[in-house]
């Protein structure tokens, strides 16, 4: 009788410390998933700040390498201070995304984002072959963060242009207004992704670049693009998919909540 007693008592005692470890153990791995989202997120903040380094940088070595030519000082200097206030605000806008915060959404217009993008990339699509083809009616509008749609449209760009520098080819973007959502396609007639990689793309740190060549420069792919833009298109309770043909073709689709009426 004692014994069945005393073996009740150590089993309670035994659970209450199983109990315990399991709370310690709940509490280590939100507070490394803590760590894992602060850490995901700096690798993006310094991955979307340094697409927008390219061009002030660019057009600064220009400057200085022709001391005369005031238009192209003055062009640096207006890149510089644009891509300097687009990554203030870049910066402002990931971080809270990591505090998963809802910033304000409002109702935006694509076609003036993507305006924006072109004019803060440095280097024309036109010099290496590729032709731009917006269809997006002008007052078409989305309802999302400005910024950071905006990111997500710009490494969609980034990624075709990459996916055409080796022979030219269009790049198309165009939006369907459909009944309660916006449908945007960004197509390119570049390399195409392999069947086997494409469920791996939108992982983060997954890329096919690490010894690619762009624009005669050797340059490697951080694998971080796609992985951000996943994670503000579900932040947006939007969507975004790819097709692709190998050697051809890859469209991605991004679908977003209409814009709201009285909200603008
Ligand atoms: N339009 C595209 N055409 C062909 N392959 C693509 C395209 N977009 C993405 N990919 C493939 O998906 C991979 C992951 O893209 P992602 O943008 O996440 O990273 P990355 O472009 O390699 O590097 P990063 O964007 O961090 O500089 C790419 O390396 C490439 O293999
Ligand atoms: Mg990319």
């Amino acid at each position: 009788m004692t014994s069945i007693i005393e073996k009740r008592r150590s089993l309670h005692k035994n659970l209450a410390t199983q109990k315990l470890r399991n709370n310690t153990l709940k509490l280590q791995i939100s507070q490394l998933q803590a760590l894992a989202n602060i850490g995901a997120t700096t690798c993006m903040v310094a991955h979307e700040i340094n697409n927008l380094l390219t061009a002030p940088a660019t057009y600064a070595a220009l400057a200085i390498s022709n001391p005369q030519d005031k238009p192209i000082a003055e062009k640096a200097m207006q890149k510089t201070v644009k891509n300097c206030q687009r990554a203030a605000k870049i910066l402002e806008s990931m971080l809270s995304l990591a505090n998963s915060q809802e910033n304000d959404k409002q109702n935006i217009r694509p076609v003036i984002l993507i305006e924006e993008i072109f004019n803060a990339l440095g280097r024309d699509f036109a010099k290496d072959n590729i032709s731009v083809e917006i269809q997006i009616p002008d007052d078409l509008e989305v309802w999302a963060i400005p910024i950071q749609f905006q990111q997500v449209l710009m490494n969609l760009i980034l990624n075709a242009r990459d996916a055409m520098l080796s022979r030219g080819g269009t790049l198309k973007i165009s939006a369907e207004d459909k009944s309660d959502s916006v449908c945007l396609q960004i197509c390119d007639t570049g390399s195409g992704i392999k069947p086997a990689d494409l469920e791996n793309i939108f992982d983060l740190f997954f890329t096919t670049k690490k010894a690619a060549k762009k624009s005669g420069e050797t340059s490697s792919g951080s694998g971080l693009g796609l992985a951000f833009c996943k994670k503000i298109m579900d932040e947006h309770h939007g969507q975004i998919n790819v097709q692709s043909e190998l050697g051809k073709s890859t469209v991605f689709k991004l679908t977003l909540p209409k814009a709201q009426s009285g909200n603008n």
